[in-house]
């Protein structure tokens, strides 16, 4: 089960999992996207079941969940992918509405989807999740509070669930990536060249420049990475954040 899989990281994610093997539960809020995810995964012979999910509402988070158990038996991968950016502005000026939507997405929806899902994992003795935070809960971003906090957060609820878990052959691990190009980055540098008066390509040469290679990730070494970490290759590695930055993080 993939949540945020109808576009982006999570639909590479989608794809390279059915690569492995794996039967796909997308769960997304928007149809049009999820459909196409479908579409690529059985271009990979894979199947696909697109589930119309909002992670901040249990009641959506557990209805999907019933759906993708009674339709599929069990449920083995969990990737905690859905999140939003957030505002990009000064903390004072972000209101607690803002706050409170980013985390809700970015943290809270990993906690819903985990506490729904928990129970058939320790009941099959089996679950590896994986949940995509950020380099930005590891090192500042600044403009971005609600956004590193909820990252951070995220890192800590991988730590202490797999500290709880790992008896039941539950593995529970983050993966941090650094800036990921795409639509949304080139989004988010707009925002922050508007926000710090810069232009859009001094932003992006800056975040480039962060890294020993200087060039941002593609969503396929995020995907990559996640199918390590759901492979038996990674059977001993809980409570991990690997990062996948090109190097901009190494701790
Ligand atoms: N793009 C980057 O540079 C980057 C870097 C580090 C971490 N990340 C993280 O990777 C993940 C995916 O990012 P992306 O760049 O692919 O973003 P994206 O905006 O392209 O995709 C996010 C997906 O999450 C879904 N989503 C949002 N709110 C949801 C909700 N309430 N319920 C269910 N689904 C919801 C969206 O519909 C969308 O399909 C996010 O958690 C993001 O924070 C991204």
């Amino acid at each position: 089960m993939v949540t945020g899989g109808g576009r982006g990281i999570g639909q590479a994610i989608c794809v390279e999992l059915a690569r492995h093997g794996a039967d796909i539960v997308i769960a997304d809020l928007n149809p049009d996207e999820m459909q196409e995810t479908v579409e690529l995964v059985e271009a990979e012979n894979g199947r696909a079941r697109a589930l119309e999910t909002d992670v901040t509402d249990l009641d959506s988070v557990e209805s999907t969940v019933e759906t993708a158990l009674e339709e599929f038996g069990s449920v083995e991968w969990l990737v905690n992918n859905a999140g939003i950016a957030g505002p990009t502005a000064s903390c004072e000026s972000i209101d607690s509405d803002e706050w409170d939507a980013t985390l809700d997405v970015n943290l809270r929806g990993a906690f819903y989807t985990c506490r729904t899902l928990l129970p058939s994992m320790k009941g099959q003795s089996y679950g590896r999740i994986v949940n995509i935070a950020s380099v930005t809960g590891k090192r500042p971003l600044t403009q971005r509070t609600p956004y590193a906090a909820s990252k951070m957060g995220l890192i800590g609820f991988t730590r202490t669930l797999a500290a709880e878990v790992g008896g039941h052959d539950i593995n529970v691990n983050s993966i941090c990536p650094g800036s990921v190009d795409g639509p949304r980055i080139q989004r988010v540098f707009e925002e922050k060249a508007e926000a710090t008066g810069r232009s859009y390509e001094e932003v992006r040469s800056d975040a480039e420049d962060q890294s020993p290679r200087q060039e941002l990730v593609n969503r396929e070494d995020v995907a990559n990475a996640v199918a390590f970490l759901c492979s038996s290759d990674a059977d001993r590695m809980t409570g991990q954040d690997l990062n996948v930055s090109a190097g901009k993080v190494m701790y």
